[in-house]
């Protein structure tokens, strides 16, 4: 059965919340002084959290510079993934992308997250680069991929 999700902005009383996601989604999670930063700090970022419930469930980040989107990071609880969920979340980044005047998306991911990399496809992403080494904790390659929101 598909879940009933809402989708907010992220504030800082979601920190704690995201921060289990982070943590159970990531080698290198990002710290809760990382979230406050991108949140408090910096006027590029906006952060959106799926909540079902009144529980998050899912978050992601981008930073919104001129016509670019560059996604930092996308998550969902692991014991809800596999419902479509990061897709609907991922749609919803787009659209707001887009909303905001943003005409193209990227991002990077792991050579090795071939789910990611099948979500970021089925959502119009093409491979556009490699970053070596770019993955502090094993020196894993990153993908960078990119899509065009004005063809979607
Ligand atoms: C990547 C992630 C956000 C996907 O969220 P999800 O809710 O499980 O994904 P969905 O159920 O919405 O599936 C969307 C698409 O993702 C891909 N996908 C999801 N689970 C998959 C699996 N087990 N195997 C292969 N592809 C999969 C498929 O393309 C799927 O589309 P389909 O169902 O039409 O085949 C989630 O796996 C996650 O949080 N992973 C850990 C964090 C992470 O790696 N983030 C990306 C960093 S770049």
């Amino acid at each position: 059965m598909e879940a009933t999700v809402t989708f907010r902005l992220m504030t800082i009383e979601d920190i704690e919340d995201v921060l289990i996601i982070e943590q159970s989604s990531f080698p290198t999670p990002w710290s809760r002084e990382a979230f406050y930063n991108e949140l408090i700090n910096n006027q590029f970022a906006r952060y959106t959290v799926m909540v079902e419930n009144e529980n998050i469930i899912g978050y992601c980040g981008m930073w919104l510079v001129m016509d670019e989107a560059h996604i930092t990071n996308i998550a969902v609880l692991p014991e809800f993934r596999g419902r479509r969920l990061g897709d609907a979340l991922l749609e919803k980044v787009k659209h707001d992308a887009k909303m905001l005047g943003a005409m193209k998306m990227t991002l990077e991911v792991r050579v090795s997250n071939e789910i990611a990399q099948s979500l970021y496809f089925k959502h119009g992403f093409k491979p556009g680069g490699i970053r070596k080494n770019y993955y502090t904790d094993n020196q894993e390659d990153a993908i960078v991929m990119w899509v065009n929101l004005n063809e979607q």
